[in-house]
């Protein structure tokens, strides 16, 4: 069965954190509209959506994925960069403690789960605003016997690693080369360049055999089909104004 652990847009999202991006008023109640079409996407990708209720006192709560990241041996509890944001782990931890052995990131390390991308047994962890020195380093031992290489890279003009890039097939990349460099991951794998003018575009949610991915970037979209990659558009307009992207809505594994 495949998973994915949702949470619904609090009513406070106005208050969410800011990094990379200016504030701008974020519709509410289209937020909402907007997230449940992404969880009816992810029913259509195959997953069972296991949907947390909206919690008032986390602004940025929606955005799950940084809470956690799931291998198929272990799931591994983060500890968020932003200190507003480590009271949304408790609820996300007792969900996957019933899926998975359990380890966690403790301080001094910060780690957010949307600075992880996985390729095989390559974990790359960007190094950014929200996941340190110290929480790269817990996440390489708690993957080390599990026969996983971790990598880090530095991040300057994104929040998160994968702001920058993600993956839209097995093996096939999407990335901003101006944000990281395609270079570390070619060696590995095939990338497609995100449009010149879609700076934002590099964050697709794979699941199965399909693209989870904003209806606002065309032209990338358009480089997507090129390459073979089955897109499934969702308008997340409100989420990307608290500087949340497809993959942070969703924590997505196997059982
Ligand atoms: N608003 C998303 C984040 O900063 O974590």
């Amino acid at each position: 069965m495949r998973i994915a652990i949702t949470r619904q847009v609090s009513p406070n999202i106005n208050q969410c954190e800011l990094t990379h991006i200016e504030r701008q008023p974020i519709d509410y109640d289209l937020a909402v509209a907007q997230h449940a079409a992404y969880e009816n996407a992810l029913r259509k990708a195959g997953c069972e959506v296991f949907s947390l209720p909206p919690e008032p006192a986390f602004p940025d709560s929606v955005f799950v994925e940084d809470a956690a990241v799931v291998f198929d041996e272990v799931a591994v509890i983060a500890r968020p960069g932003a200190e507003s944001r480590r009271s949304e782990i408790p609820a996300i931890s007792e969900v996957l403690a019933a899926h998975r052995p359990m380890a966690q990131i403790v301080a001094p390390g910060e780690l957010d789960g949307g600075d992880v991308l996985v390729i095989g047994r390559k974990v790359f962890v960007g190094l950014s605003k929200r996941t340190n020195l110290p929480g790269f380093q817990q996440l390489s031992e708690i993957l080390r016997p599990f026969g996983y290489y971790t990598l880090p890279i530095p991040l300057e003009d994104c929040l998160h690693l994968k702001s920058a890039v993600t993956r839209v097939a097995p093996n096939l990349l999407l990335i901003n080369g101006k944000w990281v460099d395609p270079g570390t991951f070619l060696s590995f794998v095939r990338a497609v360049e995100v449009d010149r003018d879609e700076p934002l575009a590099a964050n697709a949610l794979l699941v199965g055999d399909r693209v989870i991915y904003p209806a606002s970037y065309p032209m990338t979209t358009h480089r997507l089909h090129l390459s073979g990659v089955r897109v499934e558009p969702v308008d997340v307009s409100e989420l990307s104004k608290a500087e949340g992207g497809v993959t942070c809505c969703s924590i997505v594994f196997e059982t």
